[in-house]
């Protein structure tokens, strides 16, 4: 029988190696991994057969922002130590057979131990992303030790993930539209669209007095477009699902910390089919359930019935009426009962692809 190609390997030929944590946090063996994943060349995916003699955990308890990991107990009764949020620690008993799943960014930390007085044998999967952020919520010194050397490395804000600890969605999808951020390669539509929609846009957006040339357009887009990458503020193209846009909207940071406020504009011919009012709804969700926001804000001109509809429609709250400043402010907070926005279809994804909502 000939050799085995390279991306086949057995646990017996793959070194077991004690688990530590660098100097001066060594003092402590961490469970014994046999990494299988790198022998057998896995590369955006890690894979170790992981044993815990009695006596010994996993880890320190951490929880990563941006990598899953999957556990499946192989052998033996290890317990699980888990620490969800800023409540006390709990601890769950798991069997051969136990599956564990811990999705990025949920801020629950999570270790094995093995309490027992036999071997724990764990089959770990976990990412490998650049960017990641790691919190150790019961080892304080470790978290200072490596804010010193890699601060990028530290998820600081694990209880209060903001806008900056999740990643933003660059895809929304709802029922019958796709919201994403605009793109170089939509310029000429975009222009296009701004052009026909001059007059429908020039009584509410002082802004659409100027129509822009292509090469303007382009750097608003590479602007906004940066803005949404480094997490400051959300402008989305809204498109049907054949790639024709209709219109733009955003949810702005001129409100935070406090809250987003979302602006909107739709191509006059696509009015009155209810898109704006699918689409924001979809955005309170994404705001509250992946930016973690906890006030949404619409504003308008007094004289802007068409667009006052939208937030009344919605169940906003009407707040105020700045007279001076000629201007209606509508918010919604999570705890608002809203229909449409509790019933509204939306699929949030982020830039690689991984569902957030
Ligand atoms: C303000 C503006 C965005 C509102 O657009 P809109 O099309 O009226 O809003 P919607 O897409 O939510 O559509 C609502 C209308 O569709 C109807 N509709 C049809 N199907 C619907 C559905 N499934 N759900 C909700 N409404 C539906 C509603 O009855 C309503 O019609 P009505 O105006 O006759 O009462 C738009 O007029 C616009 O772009 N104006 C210029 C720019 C502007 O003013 N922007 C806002 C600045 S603050």
């Amino acid at each position: 029988m000939s050799a085995d190609p390279p991306f086949i390997v057995h646990r017996d030929d793959v070194e077991e190696k004690e688990g530590r944590y660098p100097p001066p946090f060594e003092a402590e063996v961490v469970g014994r991994g046999r990494d299988l994943g790198r022998a057998a060349g896995s590369q955006s995916l890690g894979a170790w057969l992981d044993r815990l003699p009695p006596g010994q955990r996993s880890s320190f308890p951490h929880a990563h922002l941006a990598e899953e990991e999957l556990v499946y107990v192989l052998q033996g009764h290890p317990v699980l130590r888990w620490i969800p949020g800023d409540q006390p620690p709990r601890e769950t008993q798991l069997r051969p057979g136990s599956f564990v799943a811990f999705p990025a960014g949920t801020g629950i930390a999570h270790a094995f131990t093995n309490p027992t007085s036999e071997d724990v044998l764990l089959f770990v999967v976990g990412e490998r992303r650049g960017g990641d952020r790691v919190a150790y919520p019961e080892s304080p010194q470790l978290e200072d030790w490596r804010l010193q050397r890699r601060p990028h490395g530290v998820w600081t804000d694990r209880l209060a993930p903001t806008g900056e600890a999740r990643p933003p969605a660059t895809r929304i999808e709802t029922r019958r539209l796709v919201l994403r951020p605009w793109e170089p390669s939509d310029v000429p539509a975009l222009c296009a669209l701004l052009e026909d929609n001059q007059d429908h846009l020039l009584p509410w957006m002082s802004w659409a007095q100027a129509l822009k040339s292509y090469d303007e357009q382009l750097s608003w887009v590479l602007t906004q477009r940066g803005r949404f990458d480094r997490s400051e503020d959300y402008t989305l193209g809204v498109f049907l699902p054949d790639g024709t846009p209709i219109g733009s909207t955003g949810l702005h940071s001129r409100l935070r910390p406090a809250g987003l406020e979302i602006g909107y504009w739709i191509d006059r011919d696509h009015q009155g089919q209810g898109y704006v009012t699918e689409w924001c709804a979809a955005l309170c969700r994404v705001a509250s359930e992946v930016l973690n926001t906890p006030l949404v804000e619409i504003h308008h001109a007094p004289g802007n019935l068409r667009s006052a509809a939208v937030p009344q429609r919605l169940g906003f709250l009407q707040e105020a009426t700045l007279v001076a400043r000629d201007k209606v402010i509508w918010s919604w907070t999570p705890e608002l009962p809203s229909e449409l926005i509790q019933a509204a279809e939306v699929r949030a994804l982020d830039a690689l692809g991984r569902r957030l909502l």
